[in-house]
């Protein structure tokens, strides 16, 4: 080969290395670039639960400009006006997101799922009132089911496509050249993604719906992460509230008797009956559920979450609280109550009150078995994540009750709307009520859940009579007189 030749080819190899570490530069810099999320996020604990990432935006995230534009293209599948705000999710005046969605950028700017999205609650004192919304508290406006029904029915409209789509895009921004390329790829496979989960939802639509704040944990375990066959078993559980976790840990619950599984002594017992045998395992599995990895990040916030949700308290009871009948409603507390709902005594909060005692619906109990326990623990060794196991237990956790005026409609299943109705025979528990309406009734402690719409706005009947949704059961204080029950509600506002 004479030199000219060689100089040739050498130059064009050359050319063609520069080009190639350009255009590895550029898909790595618009596709795969992690950038964290703005201080203001990340800074402050409160609102990086609210809207910080958790991890999932690269492998389970929508494109921020469709997530933003499939509300105004298709208002019709969503339940009224106000876009992601009708289907209940938390939205604090002046936030740019709705609690429970994250926003980052991993190459484009992508738009996640975080735990806020069930577990933060709004209220106001009256209608008439901007919504205050708490980290970490239940979610009990959020309709989950009528948000991945929206997704669906999005990704299945013949109007879901890039030409659409972009069409409305550019009325509220200008992409660049690159990146409407890449939302060109992007958007049949968000199609897919959103039909594929569709599908993996569509057992679903043959059990009782879930309503605002409610899933079916157990279930979505079952059947969504370990692919286990459907079954016939409902579970749809109400969102706890998961701060101030600490007193349960304070407690020093263990539960040891009688468990199929070994349990290791001082366990802190988590989820609604206890199979969750330690907090940091309940938060693994959480976020994992939201679409995270095992990675460095990953390992970062979970210990971060955990330090937060240990010691954050709900806000005082914002309307005032009278003073004397509290002071009487603390004896009858203590009587009571006290064995079972306070921390850092000899008593049994925190641990699994035997399902023969409570006597409460059963049916989320016998949703979850020690097959299921098993695959998920394997599932979750097979990803490299070491934590304490799932078990099958009989019962269901006496909770601690900090925020009670925040964690209506009460019970695990969110059968029964207010305290005072908690405090009466089943038989005098309303059997059908409303659900989502976020004002807070002062007179009986919850939400009001007697109006079947407020100003356009319908919420979710309740059916006690439907399956999983029994209001049986937890007879505590239903023997009290009148008086004492009020002085007991009132008590329960100071906490
Ligand atoms: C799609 C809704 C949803 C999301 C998202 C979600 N959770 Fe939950 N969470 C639930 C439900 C429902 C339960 C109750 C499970 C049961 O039946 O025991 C629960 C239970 C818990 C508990 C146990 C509470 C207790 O009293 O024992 C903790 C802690 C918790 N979640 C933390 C988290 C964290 C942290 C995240 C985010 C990484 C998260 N959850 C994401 C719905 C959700
Ligand atoms: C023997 C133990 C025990 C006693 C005593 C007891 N409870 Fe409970 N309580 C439970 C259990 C267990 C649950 C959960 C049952 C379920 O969700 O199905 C519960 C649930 C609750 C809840 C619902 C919490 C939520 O977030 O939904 C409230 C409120 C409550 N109890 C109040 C009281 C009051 C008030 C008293 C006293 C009059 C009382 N309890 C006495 C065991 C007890």
């Amino acid at each position: 080969m004479d030199a000219r030749k060689k100089r040739k080819i050498l130059i064009a190899v050359a050319v063609l290395a520069v080009l190639g570490v350009i255009v590895g530069i550029t898909v790595w810099y618009k596709i795969f670039r992690d950038v964290p999320q703005p201080e203001w996020i990340t800074k402050n604990q409160s609102d990086n639960f609210l809207y910080g990432s958790i991890g999932g935006e690269a492998d389970a995230g929508i494109p921020y400009w469709i997530w933003l534009v499939l509300p105004r293209m298709f208002p019709e599948y969503l339940p009224g006006p106000g876009g992601y705000a009708s289907l209940g999710i938390s939205w604090e005046q002046g936030r740019e997101m709705p609690a429970g969605f994250s926003k980052k950028t991993i190459g484009f700017v992508r738009v996640g799922e975080n735990c806020a999205i069930c577990h933060s609650t709004s209220y106001r004192t009256k209608e008439d009132e901007v919504p205050k919304v708490v980290a970490a508290g239940p979610g009990h406006t959020a309709d989950i089911q009528g948000l991945i029904l929206f997704f669906t029915r999005c990704a299945g409209d013949p109007r879901f496509t890039a030409d659409d789509l972009l069409a409305q895009i550019d009325l509220v921004t200008k992409l660049s050249f690159v990146d409407r390329l890449i939302y060109r790829f992007a958007v049949p496979q968000v199609k897919k993604a959103l039909l594929d989960q569709g599908k993996g939802f569509a057992w679903t639509a043959r059990l009782p719906q879930w309503g605002p704040g409610r899933d079916a944990p157990m279930n979505l375990t079952k059947f969504n992460l370990l692919q286990m066959p459907a079954d016939d078993t409902v579970d749809n559980t109400d969102f706890p509230a998961i701060w101030h976790l600490a007193a349960r840990e304070q407690a020093g619950r263990t539960w040891s008797d009688k468990t199929p599984n070994p349990i290791p002594a001082h366990t802190m017992l988590m989820n609604l009956d206890g199979a969750t045998t330690s907090f940091r395992s309940v938060l693994i599995d959480s976020a994992l559920g939201l679409g995270a990895k095992n990675t460095p990040f990953f390992n970062r916030r979970i210990p971060q979450l955990l330090d937060w949700l240990r010691e954050f308290r709900p806000p005082a009871y914002p309307l005032p609280v009278d003073a004397q009948k509290a002071a009487r409603g603390k004896a009858v507390f203590e009587t009571e109550c006290a064995a079972c709902h306070a921390s850092q005594r000899d008593n049994r909060m925190g641990t699994v009150i035997p399902i023969a005692e409570v006597d409460t619906d059963r049916a989320r109990l016998d949703a979850w078995t020690k097959a299921a326990a098993d695959g998920a623990n394997a599932k979750v060794a097979s990803l490299g994540i070491t934590r304490t196991p799932m078990v099958k237990t009989e019962g269901y956790i006496a909770v601690q009750l900090d925020g009670t005026w925040l964690r209506g409609p009460y019970l695990h299943n969110g059968s029964v709307p207010t305290v005072r109705d908690l405090l009466e025979p089943p038989a005098r528990r309303p059997q059908t009520f409303y659900r989502g309406y976020d004002v807070i009734d002062a007179q009986n402690l919850g939400f009001i859940s007697n109006l079947a719409q407020v100003k356009g706005r319908k919420f979710f009947l309740y059916d006690t009579r439907q399956r999983g949704n029994g209001n049986g059961g937890h007879l505590f204080g239903t023997q009290l007189a009148a008086p004492a029950k009020d002085d007991l509600i009132e008590y329960l506002k100071t906490l």
